[in-house]
């Protein structure tokens, strides 16, 4: 990762390959931040100038580069358009920094202006910065031969806030290893090799972590784990991951993750295009393992379990047939008409097994249902929940995100639509309002505890990518869910 510092030069005498500073937009086209003033005056006038004469008009992650002529320390200077300066938030400061981290790709050091932007909250202004450089500057070459290449080394951020910059770094780190986690092709990220690498992020941030294996999820009653997994040559686990504050903890969070390391469908095969991004069918359990990784850097003061249902969804002459009846860890059967909805299968397991510890709150994510992208999209998460002050909580974390999420109803009307013949519900429901029929599938398995759903299934991957959104994996839900837990408290839900 990038390294990242708060440098004690200004904008005059810092030393980088390139410095990046702000523009507003107006009707005159652009309306330079003080940081720009400063260097304007030093290149006496020559960067404003410079600007009027091409025409920049300083609209959002515009970047117009000029050399400074040993003006100032920096020999090249990169002014951003940061759009108008009352349209202005934390989220337009972490879109530009994720363009401006592509701008800059091609030098070692950048030093940037732009986290004093936000001049009421320079902690704000320094988290957007980091997250949106870190995250925009984010490529998955593992699998390159040749590194097709970032260079930017080190990131130096002039009057940069301490604190908002451990934040931004956190939430970038624990979003960076979501993305390597779900863009990892599924023929080497099984779930055997998922609970590794959740096992060497908990064994890093000092948390407990306990994985079971097949024999351990068959003697604990994890028959939709077991069931889905069934078909696959690689065994299904259950992971567990404890994060308890130092002190008396103020509240407990459950995490839980879809791990569906591949989605065939199972005997209810998928088409060739609907298999072809069905190796980031383990995004939310990503997403969980990406909190937990850096849970420990936050310090909440909550205590925070996270639970990780993965397998591999596969067909084979073991396979899991549709009409076949499984018992979940709560002793309710489930009759499997479809095998493709297996993600609420190995779900129903690990809310369970949330639930018996009564937390204060459980959250799940997950790649859910392609209902859920009907709906609303690619870019926004459906929010389904029991409890409206979590679903506020939730709303407030996601504001300061960027992540959307929309709330979707728990129908009750719709409930009956998964009553079976011969088991006490069956997996599916109607084609119509598929993301609620599911989520009201997982309600089965919560108990009376405070529960959010989050359908990820659109938001987990992208296909273009814009400023730090970068192309395939997404880690969405990530920053979400540590701004909820850095807050939450009991007196909160
Ligand atoms: N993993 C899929 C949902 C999904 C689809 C995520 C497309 C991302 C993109 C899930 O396991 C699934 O197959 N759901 C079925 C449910 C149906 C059989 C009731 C679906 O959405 O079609
Ligand atoms: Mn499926
Ligand atoms: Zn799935």
């Amino acid at each position: 990762m990038i390294t990242v510092t708060i440098p004690d030069e200004n904008v005059l005498d810092v030393s980088a390959d390139i410095l990046v500073v702000g523009a507003f937009e107006n009707e005159d086209a652009c309306v330079l931040t003080s940081s720009a003033v400063a260097v304007d005056e030093a290149m006496t006038a020559g960067l404003l100038s410079f600007l009027h004469a091409t025409g920049f008009e300083a609209k959002i992650g515009k970047v117009s580069l000029l050399p400074t002529g040993g003006a100032i320390a920096v020999p090249l200077v990169a002014v951003v358009g940061l759009g108008k300066e009352d349209d202005f938030t934390a989220e337009t400061l972490r879109r530009v920094s994720g363009i401006v981290a592509s701008a800059t790709e091609k030098h070692q050091v950048v030093a940037s202006a732009l986290a004093v932007v936000l001049p009421d909250d320079a902690a704000a202004a320094t988290r957007a910065m980091t997250e949106g450089f870190l995250l925009g500057s984010y490529k998955y070459e593992v699998y390159k031969t040749d590194s097709t290449g970032n260079k930017t080394e080190t990131l130096r951020l002039i009057g940069g806030d301490a604190a908002g910059l451990h934040d931004g770094l956190l939430r970038a780190k624990g979003t960076i290893l979501a993305r390597d986690l779900a863009n990892q092709p599924a023929g080497d990220l099984f779930p055997a090799a998922l609970a590794e690498r959740a096992h060497a992020a908990a064994e890093s941030g000092g948390l407990h972590c306990e994985v079971w294996d097949l024999p351990k999820i068959k003697s604990e009653k994890l028959g939709g784990i077991e069931s889905v997994g069934r078909g696959s040559e690689q065994p299904p686990r259950l992971i567990k991951m404890v994060y308890v504050p130092e002190d008396t903890p103020s509240g407990t969070l459950a995490l839980v993750g879809k791990g569906i390391t591949f989605d065939s469908g199972g005997l209810s095969l998928k088409t060739p295009d609907g298999m072809i991004t069905m190796k980031t069918d383990m995004s939310g359990a990503a997403a969980v393992i990406g909190v937990m990784s850096v849970v420990a850097d936050l310090a909440p003061s909550c205590k925070v379990t996270a639970y990780v249902a993965s397998a591999e969804n596969m067909p084979s002459g073991k396979a899991i047939r549709p009409g076949d009846v499984l018992t979940a860890r709560n002793g309710k059967t489930i009759e499997v008409l479809n095998t493709d909805a297996e993600g609420r299968l190995v779900l129903a397991d690990a809310l369970s097994l949330a639930a018996e510890e009564n937390p204060d709150a459980i959250i799940d994510l997950a790649t859910l249902t392609g209902a859920c992208m009907v709906a609303l999209g690619e870019n926004y998460a459906g929010l389904f929940s029991n409890n409206e002050d979590l679903v506020a909580a939730l709303e407030t974390a996601s504001e300061v995100s960027g992540e959307h999420l929309w709330q979707l109803p728990l129908v009750k009307e719709y409930r009956s639509q998964l009553d079976s013949d011969i088991a006490d519900v069956k997996n599916v429901g109607k084609r119509y309002g598929g993301a609620i029929t599911a989520a009201l599938f997982l309600q089965e398995f919560v108990g009376d505890a405070r529960w959010a759903h989050i359908d990820i299934a659109g938001p987990a991957r992208v296909d273009g990518g814009d400023g730090y959104i970068t192309k395939g994996a997404s880690g969405f839900g990530v920053r979400i869910v540590l701004d909820l837990i850095k807050n939450f408290s009991l007196s909160q839900v």
